[in-house]
């Protein structure tokens, strides 16, 4: 039985890796360390509540006292660190919150593991710490081209800024310690459980309210989108094969505008939900400060290395998490009240009125 710690497992993607891992596999133990801020929902893992290799814990990355009692009580192999402030909107409004965590939270735990993993074994034998990156890191393409794992540093947003330090720190241990660390960079996901801020549920649940879609400038930004399954499966592969010391872009080829995103799900309410769910709900708002254009991802290297390719094409994909949103509009109506409705009056705000 190896141990894994999960942080940030109660997160869009950390829950949708915790389930797929003990889903597949019965040799790993989930530890799952998380704040519970407003993007953490144990909803996401009720089901998991009574399992046996299941544990949660509620805390900060940034406490060393709180990861040294975790370290002491616990055997810990692996750690898979999700846990981040993750909300490009959020971070020009709020960058120190971004550093706090994604920075500092980050160096707190690599600095924690070291220590335990250095005192079992010099050579760090078998341990791993996957870092979980973001294309954000490379910053902005142009039409043409793509993001490769030696694609230089050009982060242009505070949260893309902040996960760049956390991967520099990354890598830094493994120049200095040799301590285990891989890093994963992945475009867009998508899927269930997603916090309704991104892109893809915020529109579902407008749509289903027939509020306005706020697309900003032209919608004509490219994201490299990846099913949220595709992508915990890739970073189980590196978490079992990948090379300590490196780093893996994870994508599955599938650059789309926000518009056209946009548009797929109008379509598909339109047709199976209600027809009155039409683009005339699309309402162009000022673009994001410094919005970045394109991302576009090369996954040459863990396709050719590891064996990973992405299994599900965008029209399975977005198919099937609208209708996870649609099966699951009580989750959707708990995690839009409260917090939410203030975020959204201070971003989207005006086109209600
Ligand atoms: N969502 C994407 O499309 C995407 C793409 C590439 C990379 N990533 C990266 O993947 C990771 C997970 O993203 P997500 O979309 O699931 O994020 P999310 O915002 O849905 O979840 C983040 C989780 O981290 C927890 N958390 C925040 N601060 C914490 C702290 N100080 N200590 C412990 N837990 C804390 C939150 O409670 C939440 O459960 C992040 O590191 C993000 O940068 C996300």
């Amino acid at each position: 039985m190896k141990t894994i710690l999960v942080t940030g497992g109660a997160g869009f993607i950390g829950s949708n890796f915790i389930h797929y891992l003990l889903g597949n596999y019965s040799e790993y133990k989930v530890i799952n360390l998380d704040l519970l801020t407003y993007a953490g929902n144990l909803e996401n893992l009720k089901d998991l509540a009574h399992h046996g290799n299941y544990l949660f814990i509620q805390g900060d990355i940034s406490s060393s006292a709180l990861l040294e009692a975790i370290f002491k009580a616990n055997p810990i192999d692996y750690v898979v660190n999700f846990a981040a402030e993750t909300h490009v909107d959020r971070s020009i409004r709020e960058p120190e919150i971004f550093v706090r965590t994604n920075v500092l939270g980050t160096a707190n735990l690599l600095n924690v593991a070291r220590k335990y993993w250095v005192n079992r074994d010099d050579s760090y034998g078998g341990n791993k710490f996957i870092q979980i990156s973001t294309d954000e890191v490379y910053g902005s393409l142009s039409a043409k081209g793509f993001f490769t794992e030696d694609t230089p540093y050009n982060p242009r947003s505070p949260y893309s800024a902040s996960k760049a330090g956390a991967d520099l720190l990354a890598q830094s241990f493994y120049a200095t310690y040799g301590f285990p660390v891989v890093i994963t960079r992945c475009g867009n996901n998508y899927g269930p459980y997603q916090f309704p801020e991104k892109l893809i549920p915020l529109m579902i649940n407008n749509a289903l309210q027939k509020k306005p879609l706020p697309v900003y400038g032209d919608g004509l930004q490219i994201r490299d989108w990846l099913y949220v399954e595709d992508h915990c499966a890739a970073i189980t592969l590196v978490l079992q094969k990948g090379k300590v010391g490196t780093v893996y872009n994870i994508g599955g080829r599938n650059e789309q505008t926000n518009l056209q995103v946009v548009k797929t799900i109008i379509n598909y309410l339109q047709k199976h939900v209600d027809p009155l769910i039409t683009v005339d709900l699309i309402k162009h708002v000022a673009d994001r400060k410094g919005h970045d254009r394109r991302y576009g991802i090369d996954p040459t290297k863990i396709q050719t290395e590891l064996g990973w390719s992405a299994q599900t094409p965008f029209h399975i994909g977005i198919e099937k998490t609208i209708r996870w949103y649609l099966e699951h509009q009580e989750w959707l109506a708990n995690v839009t009240s409260g917090e939410y409705q203030s975020y959204y009056q201070k971003i989207y705000g005006r086109l209600e009125q």
